[in-house]
């Protein structure tokens, strides 16, 4: 099990982008390619992009776009052999927060029908579902769930120390 210390967040640099995609490769049937990333960090001014590292390095990332006071996910991936030990928790848990920071109100996903691992992982954070997108993956023409958080009720999870 991971403790708090050994797991750091920070924003998503350039120089990530290599790493990035070889987790997304493992991650994605239809992964994002370099030059994807690469845009999002250089010309989308709505993109939020962070990583999460512990002493080996990249073990995830997760991005968002933030616009007026929507957060839409984009993607959220934790390296495969680091999976199954509550840091895709953190990692949203964190994206979240960072919503929240940014003014945020909701946040928002869609998911494949067939990811439960991920949808599970949503609904323990407060995502419900809200409708669907037929057809929306075009690689096999799968269903996408649309899930719905409100940041304002459940995305901020202040420390004690914040109350005082
Ligand atoms: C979805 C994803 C980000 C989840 O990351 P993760 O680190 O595996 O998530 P967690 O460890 O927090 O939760 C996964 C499971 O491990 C369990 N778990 C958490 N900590 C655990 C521990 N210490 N010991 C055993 N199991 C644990 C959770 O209860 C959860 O169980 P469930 O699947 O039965 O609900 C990851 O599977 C992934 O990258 N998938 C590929 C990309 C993807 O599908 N992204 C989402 C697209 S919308």
């Amino acid at each position: 099990m991971y403790e708090a210390a050994e797991v750091t967040f920070r924003a998503m640099l350039m120089s990530d982008v290599p790493v990035i995609v070889m987790i997304e490769q493992e991650a994605f049937t239809t992964p994002w390619s370099a030059e994807a990333f690469t845009n999002e960090l250089s010309h989308n001014h709505f993109a939020r992009y962070m990583v999460m590292e512990d002493a080996t390095g990249i073990i995830g990332y997760g991005g968002m776009w933030t616009i007026i006071d929507e957060a839409h996910v984009t993607n959220i991936a934790v390296r495969q052999d680091r999976r199954g030990r509550g840091l895709g928790e953190r990692l949203l848990r964190r994206m979240k927060e960072q919503a929240a920071e940014y003014g945020m109100h909701r946040m928002t996903l869609e998911v494949r029908v067939s990811n439960e691992r991920a949808q599970r992982l949503y609904e323990r954070l407060g995502f419900e579902p809200a409708g669907i997108r037929p057809g929306y993956y075009s690689d096999n023409n799968e269903d996408a769930l649309i899930m719905w958080v409100e940041l304002s009720k459940s995305g901020r999870e202040f420390s004690d120390n914040e109350y005082i």
